[in-house]
């Protein structure tokens, strides 16, 4: 039903979708992982694919359940793995979107055997994850739409303009995770989405849902401009 009520304005189109944490191993029963509940990337991946668009989304561990409009789901833990996946499915993709919280380090030398607490303190070494966004952005085609995340506590689009840039995106969708009401596992948020030209429009607080439609309009007239 809701389908029916939906404009088709991505019909045809083909949208890869990045959402929820990356997990990465310390030993066999312990982890490391990034607050992310994922609902802002699944209503994303939801809002695409009612509106007519073969969505794939590439998904690390959540508690939801994806649209059944969803052509692909791949399942993903690690940062390792998101990046393979992305590879593997950006080049026939007319827009790609990144909502994915991924954890920028995992630990160097996880462990193959549980660690017994025996000593008193332990150290890890953390080694830095590959920035998926920022490698598609090297290798993308120039008509593809390649949009990125950025979550930030303070000066939020200042760093907002500079991942646009570094990391050669179209759009920047930015948002303020200090706030409880609009940050992790809640229904809310509240966004700007910058621009290459320097525009920066602000997405009143309103439903992650909601949020998710006004970013697929803002999208549907970029690409029928
Ligand atoms: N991202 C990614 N791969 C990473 C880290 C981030 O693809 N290893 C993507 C996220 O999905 C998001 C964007 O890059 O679309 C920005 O993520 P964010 O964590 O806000 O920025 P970072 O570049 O990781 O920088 P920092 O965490 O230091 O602010
Ligand atoms: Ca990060």
């Amino acid at each position: 039903i809701e389908k029916f009520l939906s404009p088709q304005d991505f019909k045809g189109k083909k949208i890869l979708i990045t959402a929820g944490p990356t997990v990465e191993p310390i030993d066999p029963v312990r982890n490391i992982t990034n607050k992310s509940s994922g609902k802002m990337g699944y209503e994303i991946a939801k809002e695409f694919a009612l509106r007519g668009a073969e969505v794939i989304l590439i998904s690390g561990p959540t508690n939801l359940k994806p649209s059944p409009l969803i052509k692909e789901i791949i399942n993903i833990t690690t940062a390792e793995e998101m990046l393979e996946a992305a590879k593997d499915k950006y080049e026939n993709m007319n827009i790609i979107i990144m909502t994915a919280a991924v954890s920028d380090f995992k630990v160097k030398n996880a462990s193959k055997q549980k660690i017994k607490k025996d000593k008193d303190s332990i150290t890890l070494e953390l080694i830095k994850n590959p920035d998926i966004l920022k490698t598609i952005g090297k290798i993308k085609k120039e008509n593809q739409l390649l949009v990125g995340f950025a979550a930030e506590t303070n000066n939020l689009i200042e760093y907002a303009k500079k991942k646009l840039k570094e990391k050669n995106c179209d759009l920047i969708i930015a948002n303020d995770v200090s706030k409880a009401e609009t940050g992790f596992n809640v229904d809310y948020n509240e966004v700007y989405i910058l621009n290459k030209l320097g525009d920066v429009t602000h997405v009143e607080k309103n439903t992650k849902k909601n949020i998710a439609i006004n970013i697929a309009d803002y999208i549907s007239k970029l690409i029928n401009s």
